[in-house]
This record gives C-alpha cells, structure tokens and sequence, in this order.
C-alpha cells in the first residue's frame, strides 16, 4: 500500500476532526410558533451556542456551519438585513466566551459584500488571540458562502498562477485546488448534518463533501440540541466507509 492509501482510513473514526451543518428550518420553526420567520433565526443563535459547546466538548476539531448563503440574499430585504444585524450582534457577544473556551472563529465566503457592521464584528473575531497551546476547536462560519462561487475563486486564483507562469497546467493537481478553497490546511468533514427534513446540499462545500458521511434530520434548526448532535456523532460511528474500495 502507498503512503496516499495508507493515511485514508476505512470505517469511520471515533470522532469525526470536522463535521459541517446546514443549520435550516428557523422559518418554518417560527411559523410554528405563529411568529415572523426573524424569531426563528434569534433561537438559532441560541442552538448554534449549544451544539458550538458540545462539538468542542466532543473533541470535534473543526466545525463548519452555514450562516448565509449566496442565494439567501433573494429573500425579502427585511430578513436578510436581521440576520446581518443579527449574525453580526451574536459574533461580538459570544466572542469571549468562545475565545476563552479555546474555540477561534474564522469566516469562509464572499466576505467584502457583506455590511460594514458585520464586516467589523468579523474583524474583531479575527483579530482574538487564543492562547498558545489552548486552541480547541476552530468554528469556521459560512457567511454570503456558496460552493461555485469558492470554486469559482479557487480557478480564476490557478488560471492567473498558469498566465504568470508559475505553475504548469501539469501541476494542477486535488490537492492544489483543496489548498485554494476557503478551507485550505484543514481536513475534509468526515461528516454533515443537515436539519429540517430537507436532503439537499444547497451549494454547501461541493469539493470538500465529495466522501463525507450525511446525517439528515427532520428536526429544525432551533429545536436542535447538544444532545442530538450527540446522536449524529453516534450515527457517524456506526457507518462503513469504504472509499471505492472493499
Ligand atoms: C435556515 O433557516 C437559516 C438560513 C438559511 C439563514 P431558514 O430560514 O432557511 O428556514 P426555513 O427553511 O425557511 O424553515
Ligand atoms: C441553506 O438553507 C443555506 C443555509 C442554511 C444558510 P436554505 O434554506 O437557504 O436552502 P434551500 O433554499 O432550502 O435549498
Ligand atoms: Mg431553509
């Protein structure tokens, strides 16, 4: 077996290093609680604080969550700029308690369009220091994030590496395009999660999804807990990956 093979594992780790959600459902949460679909979106904030704490807890390395996609922006111009405001509210206000937890944020998408508020609220999280030696986990939030459009980035940064002529069209190999993707020097999700009822990828990390184990939930977002993430992750543990091969 060659080195590439060996490091590949067949069944499925304990715990996975990285695990992605497509966190959806607030809306309908919210029309189930008669409510406007903003209410939903503010108890989201508050599952994502507790699956945030039981992934690190969990040992889980990575965790990579869908905020906003390219597409939301077609939603009514009211709901999109709540979400800003509140996206941009919850950065600031979990800041310490995630820094001092060992847990550094890091933000994957289109980031120069998003409003100025939140555009600073980012550059706050990203300029926290974790201590050395006390990182934990890394959230990376998915924020005005789509699959093509990193993809999209990822060729045109090659294409303009092959015009100047430092690199050969003969070097563009899975590797460097993984090493020009948002998630670049971090492991592939082992595995997805994706609440709601809805089995889609919606344009959610088409690269780095390619072997990932998916976990489909109907419950919705705010309803989601610690505890069901529990569950996903024992889901994970009792799945067969086989890469290809037997
Ligand atoms: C997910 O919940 C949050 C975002 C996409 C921002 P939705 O807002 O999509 O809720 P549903 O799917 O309409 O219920
Ligand atoms: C995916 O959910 C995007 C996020 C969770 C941010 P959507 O609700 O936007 O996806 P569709 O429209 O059901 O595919
Ligand atoms: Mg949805």
């Amino acid at each position: 077996m060659t080195q590439k093979e060996n490091h590949i594992p067949i069944s499925a780790t304990p715990t996975p290093r990285h695990v992605a959600i497509i966190m959806d459902g607030n809306g309908r949460w919210a029309k189930g609680q008669g409510e406007e679909r903003l209410y939903g979106h503010r108890h989201g904030v508050d599952a994502v604080r507790e699956v945030v704490r039981t992934a690190a807890e969990a040992g889980v390395e990575y965790l990579t969550i869908y905020a906003f996609s390219t597409e939301n922006w077609g939603r009514p111009e009211e709901e999109v700029d709540g979400i800003m405001s509140l996206i941009a509210g919850a950065i600031l206000s979990e800041l310490d308690t995630l820094t001092g937890a060992g847990i550094r944020m890091n933000f994957i998408g289109d980031l120069a369009s998003l409003p100025q508020t939140l555009q600073e609220s980012i550059h706050k999280a990203r300029t926290a220091e974790i201590p050395e030696g006390k990182l934990r986990m890394t959230l990376n939030v998915a924020l005005n994030y789509s699959a093509r459009w990193e993809l999209t980035e990822a060729t045109r940064q090659i294409g303009e590496c092959v015009q100047r002529g430092d690199l050969n069209p003969e070097e563009i190999t899975p590797e460097l395009i993984s090493a020009h993707l948002t998630t670049r020097g971090m492991p592939d999700p082992e595995l997805l999660i994706r609440t709601s009822g809805e089995q889609r990828l919606s344009n959610f990390l088409l690269w780095q999804l390619s072997y990932t184990e998916l976990y489909f939930t109907d419950t919705l977002w705010p309803e989601f807990d610690g505890a069901q993430f529990t569950r996903a992750l024992e889901a994970y543990r009792q799945r067969e990956r086989r890469f290809g091969r037997l």
